[in-house]
């Protein structure tokens, strides 16, 4: 099983990996909470945004605001050369073989529930099963309980081994000729363990099934390729990529989303309309109805071209060095325990931890208190969450422009909550 990226192509990079030259794009980084200097270390939930995208964002509203692939003006043609550039920038980084198969929607939740009500509506039927595993966000559970409901079909799930791995050993039983969808995450928000999508997609394809990928936690933090990993639908958000909130990917395989109805009906996504009648305009226009979220796409581009300059095999090795370095200095706080695989080149820089005797919420609360923003609570993935038998967790989550020096403080953050508490 292999459980590390090596499964994907290895991107360079043009740029020095210089932490400190990276937070300086990062106005945000220089903002006080509470008096001190901000660590922000929940960049699971969302990262935060260099300047450059910042500046993409306010370039399109005062240089190119229009609308796009209507006007035949200046400013609507460069609007949909920058918006269709930025398909082909985002296209390119995660190798797929084709832009058109780059759709544009809202965020991962989006991209989920459009192959739920699409492709899976088409093709899930009574006495199939979907398989999904027990460490998903509820945007990739809650769709398919939905529509297992809807058409009398099986939902199944692939346990999480004590050793925060996915549970692995029946997966020719689990994923049998009924099985139509295979939808897993490929890096969980909890755990932090990288699953082996490879393996899942070989099996899936075993037995004629189709295989999506949640990566909402993936593509921003490593080399993800849909070709190697061989996988028919791949979802992910810019808002943790430093890209806006409000814009997502949905890719599919070119085929596959041909044969799909649209999502949603309006205009762009047509043909051409009758008074009785319409038909559908051609991939991806088909899944794009109404004005798209144009500035934001093109604000994407920009966190694609940030992330390619540091190249995303540095970005990964730059999230292991903290994670082991985190792994470590989390191992000298007798009353935590963290949750995931032990092994930190398992998993990603995702940290959660349970403390015996504070309450997350209070152990965020305190942490605030000093400047540091951890996340709380049950990371919108409850049934993984209930198995450890708590409601809620702490999790710290790495991204680009944190040190090892915040990690530190982190650590004595929580000494001294620890403190405070048993006084
Ligand atoms: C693994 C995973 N899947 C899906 C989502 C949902 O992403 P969004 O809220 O951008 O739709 C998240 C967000 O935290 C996530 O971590």
């Amino acid at each position: 099983m292999n459980n590390t990226y090596s499964e994907t192509a290895p991107a360079a990079g043009t740029r020095k990996f210089d932490v400190e030259s990276i937070r300086s794009d990062f106005p945000i980084l220089a903002r006080k909470i509470n008096g001190r200097n901000l660590i922000y270390l929940d960049n699971a939930a969302t990262s935060q945004k260099p300047r450059q995208v910042i500046k993409s964002l306010t370039d399109y509203y005062e240089q190119t605001n229009a609308n796009v692939h209507r006007g035949v003006h200046t400013l609507s043609i460069e609007a949909t050369d920058e918006y269709e550039l930025a398909r082909s920038k985002v296209a390119n980084f995660i190798n797929a073989p084709r832009p058109e198969e780059v759709i544009w929607t809202r965020n991962t939740s989006e991209s989920l529930n459009l192959v739920a009500a699409t492709w899976a509506e088409q093709n899930v039927g009574e006495g199939d099963n979907i398989v999904i595993t027990a460490m998903e966000h509820h945007s990739n559970i809650v769709p398919w309980q939905q529509l297992a409901a809807r058409k009398k079909a099986e939902l199944r799930y692939l346990a999480a081994g004590e050793d925060g791995l996915l549970d692995i050993s029946n997966l020719e039983s689990i994923v049998d000729s009924r099985t139509r969808l295979v939808a897993m995450t490929h890096m969980s928000n909890v755990l932090g363990t990288v699953n082996p999508v490879r393996e899942l997609a070989d099996r899936a394809h075993a037995v004629g099934a189709v295989i999506l990928v949640d990566a909402a936690q993936s593509v921003p933090h490593m080399p993800v390729d849909v070709r190697s990993l061989d996988v028919d639908f791949l979802c992910f958000s810019a808002h943790k990529m430093l890209g806006p909130t409000g814009i997502g990917v949905l890719w599919g395989r070119y085929d596959l989303l041909e044969e799909m109805p649209p999502y949603m009906f309006g205009g762009d996504m047509i043909l051409e309309v009758t008074y009785e009648d319409a038909n559908w305009n051609k991939l991806p226009y088909k899944f794009e109805a109404g004005t798209p979220n144009i500035a934001d796409a093109i604000a994407t581009g920009a966190a694609v071209d940030y992330l390619n300059d540091l190249g995303m095999d540095n970005v990964w090795l730059h999230e292991q060095e903290l994670t082991v370095y985190a792994m470590e200095k989390f191992s000298a706080l007798n009353e935590v325990k963290i949750l995931g695989p032990k092994d930190p080149t398992l998993r990603g820089g995702v940290v959660s931890f349970i403390h015996e005797t504070i309450h997350p919420h209070d152990l965020g609360t305190a942490l605030d208190q000093q400047g540091i923003a951890i996340r709380t609570g049950h990371h919108c993935a409850m049934p993984l969450i209930r198995s450890f038998d708590v409601v809620a967790a702490a999790r710290a989550s790495f991204y680009i422009y944190n040190t090892k020096s915040e990690i530190d403080a982190l650590v004595n953050g929580i000494r001294e909550t620890e403190g405070y508490f048993s006084r």
